[in-house]
Formats: C-alpha cells, sequence, structure tokens
C-alpha cells in the first residue's frame, strides 16, 4: 500500500509543481511590464529564466526544507575544488566546510539567480573562494576548470540535465562515471 502511494505521489508531484509554477506566470509579466523590460518580453529563453527565478525565490527555500535530511550532509562533506552545477539563487553555499573545500565553481546559466547567489555567497562568506561561471554546464569547456581537477560535483535538483552534461561530469571529475551514464 506505501509503494502504491509512493507511486502516486511521484505521479502527482511534477503536476503540483508545474501548477505552481504557472501562478508565477502574471506576477512576472507584470513585473517585466511596469518595468518596461521589452527584451526579457520578447524572448522566449530570457522570459523562462526571469520566470523560474521568481518562482525558485519561493520555491527553493521550501524545497530545500525537504532535501536538507538527504543533501545537508552530502554537501558538508564536498572538499578541495567543487562544481557545483544549478546552485540556482544558492539555497546550499553555507554547508560548504570552509576548512576543507578551496574552490567552488557555481555554473548557474539563469542570469537572474546571479544577484541572490552572490548575497548568500557573501553571507556564508565565502566569497574568496566561490565563483560563478554563468553558462550551462555543456558550454564550460576547459575555460573556468579543467579535466581532473574537480574533487566533488554537488548538485542539487538537476533533473534539467541533458545526458551529454551528465556525461561531462564524470569526464570533469576524472572518474568513469560519465561513461556509464552515457
Ligand atoms: C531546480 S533548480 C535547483 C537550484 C538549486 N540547486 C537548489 O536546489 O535550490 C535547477 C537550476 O539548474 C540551473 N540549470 C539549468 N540548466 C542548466 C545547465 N545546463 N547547466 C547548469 N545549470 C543549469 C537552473 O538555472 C536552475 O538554477
Amino acid at each position: 500500500m506505501s509503494q502504491l502511494w509512493d507511486i502516486v505521489q511521484h505521479l502527482i508531484d511534477p503536476l503540483i509543481f508545474l501548477v505552481l509554477a504557472s501562478t508565477y506566470l502574471p506576477g512576472t509579466i507584470y513585473s517585466l511590464v511596469v518595468t518596461a523590460n521589452s527584451q526579457t518580453l520578447l524572448s522566449l529563453s530570457l522570459f523562462k529564466d526571469a520566470w523560474f527565478a521568481r518562482f525558485w525565490a519561493v520555491q527553493g527555500p521550501l524545497t530545500r526544507q525537504n532535501a536538507s535530511v538527504n543533501a545537508g550532509p552530502l554537501i558538508q562533506l564536498a572538499y578541495g575544488t567543487v562544481l557545483e552545477i544549478g546552485p540556482g539563487s544558492g539555497e546550499w553555499v553555507h554547508l560548504y566546510d570552509k576548512s576543507q573545500v578551496s574552490k567552488v565553481y557555481g555554473v548557474e546559466p539563469n542570469k537572474d539567480h546571479h544577484e541572490g547567489l552572490r548575497r548568500k555567497i557573501k553571507e556564508a562568506g565565502l566569497s574568496d573562494i566561490y565563483e560563478i561561471v554563468p553558462v550551462g554546464v555543456e558550454e564550460m569547456g576547459e575555460k573556468w576548470v579543467t579535466r581532473g581537477e574537480v574533487d566533488c560535483v554537488v548538485t542539487v535538483s538537476a533533473s534539467f540535465l541533458p545526458s551529454e552534461g551528465a556525461f561531462l561530469l564524470g569526464g570533469w571529475a576524472g572518474g568513469e562515471y560519465g561513461t556509464d551514464m552515457k
């Protein structure tokens, strides 16, 4: 019975998520209109970013509350050079242990998250070691960090990752994981 409930919940949760996200559409449009941000209004990808950032500013902290039991202890184990994929507005950055982590690259293509992310980095006292990488992980190349240089990969709520993105991660950490993912 509990297994059946589990399945039903996994089917319903994405629908609730979509309905919730759609309630942020009118507010996003309104704020872009009053700020006369026609560039974002006329670009589907910029509009999606603005919409998601607005939604995640509220949903991110709630999601963190639910995911903290599992994700929190793992993030606290991160050490050395860390690649954080899709940090959003930085809900998890306060968990990095500064005595273990020497550098964090936060790969976040949505620029609408950057202000919030920068704020959380500062609050966590990580400004000197946390660098925002403003592209998708699949576009990183080796401009910021080279293959094999990454000790840990951190990513939470990353269902967005394209399969080639998951493949890339194995390469960054210098392991064979990515090969299996493909
Ligand atoms: C569901 S949010 C999760 C944010 C954050 N990890 C959290 O738990 O609060 C997914 C994040 O991944 C980012 N993202 C989407 N595509 C990406 C890509 N190709 N590479 C890196 N990040 C990406 C989004 O912009 C968004 O901030």
